[in-house]
Order: C-alpha cells, then structure tokens, then sequence
C-alpha cells in the first residue's frame, strides 16, 4: 500500500503540496482531478522519490521513500509511472523498447526479456507491432507501448499522469480502454487525469486538488453526485 502522510512540499516560495494526507490500499484505484497548478503531477513524483519532499513522509509497502537509507532505485522499480509526454528511443522496435529496461535495470536474461515483453505488448493490443519503429505508431499506440513497458517491469503501482492530454479525441479511447483493463485486473492506480467520465466509472475513491490540498475525496458517485467543497463545485461545473 501507499502511505502518504502530511507531505509538504515548495518549490522556492511557492507550496504546492500543503500537507497531503492519503492512502491508496493495495489493488484501489485512485483518480486524482484538480486544475492546472494544483500539485497533482508534483504528487506523483514525490511518491516515487523523483522528487524530495519537505516534511511529511510517504510509504511504499512500509518503506519510507525518502528516508536515506532506502534504495531508491529498487522501491521505483515497483512503482510504474507513465506520463503525458511518451519518450521512446527510436532507433529501438517496439519489442526493444519494452525490453531495454528489464534487461539493464532488472538483469532479465534476454529471452525471458522478450517472452515478457510479447505478453505485455499482447495485453496492451500491440501484439501485431512488435518489429515496427515507435515513429510508426499513432499516439495511442505509443502510449500504450509506454505502458506495456511499465508493466513489463513487474511493477506492484502503477502512476498515471494525464497519459491521454495529448491524444487526438479519438484516440483517447482506446488509452482508457487499457487502464480500464488494468483496473479491472486489480493493478493498484494512481490516474492523474482530466477525464472525468473515466474518474466516474473506474475510481474506488477520486481526490480533488485545489492549490495543494487534497480537498475532497470520495467514491466517485458521491464526489460527482454531491460534490461538498465549494472549488470542487466550481471546478466540475466548468468541467461538465
Ligand atoms: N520543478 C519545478 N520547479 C518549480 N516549480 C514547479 C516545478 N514543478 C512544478 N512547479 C510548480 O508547482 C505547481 C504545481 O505543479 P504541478 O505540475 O504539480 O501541477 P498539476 O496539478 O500537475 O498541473 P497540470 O494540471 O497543469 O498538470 C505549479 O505552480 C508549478 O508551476
Ligand atoms: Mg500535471
């Protein structure tokens, strides 16, 4: 599980977590919406060490991201991370791409590297590209490639942030679709996103952010249903 406790966290002047508290219980799904600015990606990257944090601590399966003496490297490569902006190398295939990092983060030998890969591509819908250049793949096979390879890693978490902004409307679908499935499989989420649809039917629990607080957060029908916080109010009537 994921234990976030009272985090704080400035850049310069500027607070943009004011004391975050929550936790995400193994196979839940998070949705986390808010406006822009409002400390959701900076959320996520200081549940995977990414970034420090000022005070406050955050757990990952009971060890303390930020204590000095966790191994960084080996709690992230239990937490999956995909963000809106896809990075491939393009000189890699599609199965390259999803073997690198196993191979030189979690010395898989390279058959085991590739059986891994091909079932990830496969779950994703990427079973037919597994010998084409990223360059050739449309944004929402791109993403879904990003995510085969977060999975591929054997991740217990997964974070999303906002992994469909940048798609053309109709490739938004076949994205969701994905982590639809992977919430469905019982994956532990956290899904930054602008999709309020989505956050509705696939959330157990949805958190708004405003200005770096959580400011509410509640199973999607209540949230959606009989939003309390007057921002929340404003920010889903502008939304709708
Ligand atoms: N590395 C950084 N250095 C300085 N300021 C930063 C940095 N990263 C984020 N910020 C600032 O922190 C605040 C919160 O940013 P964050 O990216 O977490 O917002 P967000 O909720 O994800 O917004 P969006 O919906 O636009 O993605 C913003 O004011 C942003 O400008
Ligand atoms: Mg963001």
């Amino acid at each position: 599980m994921i234990e976030i406790e009272n985090v704080r966290k400035s850049f310069g002047t500027l607070e943009v977590l004011k004391g975050i508290d929550l936790t995400v219980q193994k196979g839940e799904v998070v949705t986390v919406i808010g406006g822009s600015g409002s400390g959701k990606s900076t959320l996520l990257t200081c549940i995977n060490g990414l970034e420090p944090i000022d005070s406050g601590r955050i757990l990952v399966d009971g060890t303390e991201v930020h204590a000095k003496a966790t191994d960084l490297n080996r709690l992230r490569r239990k937490i999956g991370i995909v963000f809106q902006q896809f990075n491939a190398f393009p000189h890699l295939t599609v199965l390259e791409n999803v073997m690198l990092a196993q191979v030189k983060v979690l010395k898989r030998p390279k058959a085991e590297a590739e059986a891994e890969a091909v079932k990830q591509l496969n779950h994703v819908g990427l079973g037919d590209k597994l010998a084409v250049y990223p360059s050739r793949l449309s944004g929402g096979q791109q993403q879904r490639m990003a995510i085969a390879r977060a999975l591929a890693m054997s991740p217990g978490y997964m974070l999303f942030d906002e992994v469909t902004s940048a798609l053309d409307p109709q490739l938004v679908g076949e994205v969701l679709d994905t982590l639809r499935m992977l919430a469905r499989e019982g994956m532990t989420m956290i899904c930054v996103t602008h999709e309020m649809k989505f956050a509705r039917e696939v959330s157990d629990r949805v958190a708004f952010f405003h200005k770096g607080v959580m400011a509410e957060i509640a199973p999607p029908d209540h949230l959606f249903g009989a939003p309390r916080d007057p921002e929340l109010q404003k920010f889903l009537s502008a939304t709708h």
